[in-house]
């Protein structure tokens, strides 16, 4: 059955450019300062089934700003049930906050109910892609809306793998009838540390499901590299980004930063880094 034709999909405008990772502490700056961000991307389990100031906050920046959800729970790829309170509470939000898109994890985080707080990656098996493509429908149907499902870094491999891990991507994206949120740090991370050639990463994706991309820091620890999220995108994610753009197109990117989170000034020149970039490949491409 096609998504296609049973999803509705929403009408909210879509977003552009480069937009930051919505934190806490930067609320106030951005309720008083009101800067030129052209979006930005919500960790939304930190909103659902709550009130009080942080929904307020998020109230007050949705008046301003075009918004997307980024979730962490949604444990696509567990042998679990999928959670329909967790998205039934996702969708309730939704329905409040029109977001641009949804987009989670392509991995699992959960077992017998329980929630790990790492994103666990799949075996790269037809078992699981036929697992996750049945999940993703369910989400969908529920959500009445096509998700992005984002690639997570990695530190090992399943003996039992038997694609690489953009064909096993694509494969399910295709089924599934989904999008791709593209992480371009995770694809650096888990091509260091499992010693793949990012770029045929890349030239793999089928691009016209590429939605977003990501961009993050990430912590050399010598052996390897821990996707920390910690600190400011490293020079050869800034090179692998725009071979990105060059390979699958010029989509609307996030400065992610969830550890030591510096001052919102830091965030904007990031984004702007990574804006720069943007506009000298759509000029080299016109
Ligand atoms: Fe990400």
């Amino acid at each position: 059955m096609s998504l296609v034709q049973t999803t509705p999909q929403r009408t909210v405008a879509p977003i552009h450019d480069v937009g930051i990772g919505l934190r806490s502490p930067h609320y106030a700056d951005i309720e008083r300062d009101k800067p030129r961000v052209p979006w930005f991307e919500v960790l939304i389990d930190n909103h659902l089934n709550k009130g009080g100031a942080a929904r307020q906050h998020l109230h007050a920046i949705r008046q301003d700003y075009p918004i997307t959800f980024h979730g962490v729970s949604m444990s696509i790829g567990s042998a679990d049930p999928i959670n329909r309170d967790y998205l039934t509470a996702l969708k309730q939000a939704m329905d409040e906050f029109e977001p641009v898109h949804i987009s989670d994890h392509l991995c699992w985080s959960s077992i017998n109910g329980q929630y790990s707080h790492d994103l666990l990656p799949l075996p790269y098996i037809k078992k699981a892609v036929q697992h996750v493509v049945e999940r993703i429908q369910q989400v969908q149907d529920m959500l009445q809306q096509q998700i992005l499902i984002e690639n997570v870094s990695s530190y090992l491999q399943y003996n039992m793998s038997a694609m690489d891990e953009w064909e096993f991507l694509a494969e399910i994206a295709e089924r599934a009838d989904c999008y791709i949120l593209l992480d371009i740090n995770n694809i650096y991370v888990s091509a260091f540390n499992q010693n793949f050639d990012p770029v045929r990463y890349l030239k793999a994706v089928p691009t016209e499901r590429v939605r977003e991309m990501h961009l993050a820091g990430y912590e050399d620890q010598g052996t390897h590299l821990l996707d920390t999220h910690s600190e400011a995108v490293h020079p050869p994610v800034w090179e692998l980004y725009e071979q990105a753009l060059r390979y699958v197109s010029a989509v609307p990117t996030l400065i992610e930063w969830d550890n030591d989170i510096p001052d919102f000034s830091v965030l904007q020149q990031e984004a702007h880094t990574a804006s720069k970039i943007m506009r000298k490949v759509c000029r080299d491409a016109a």
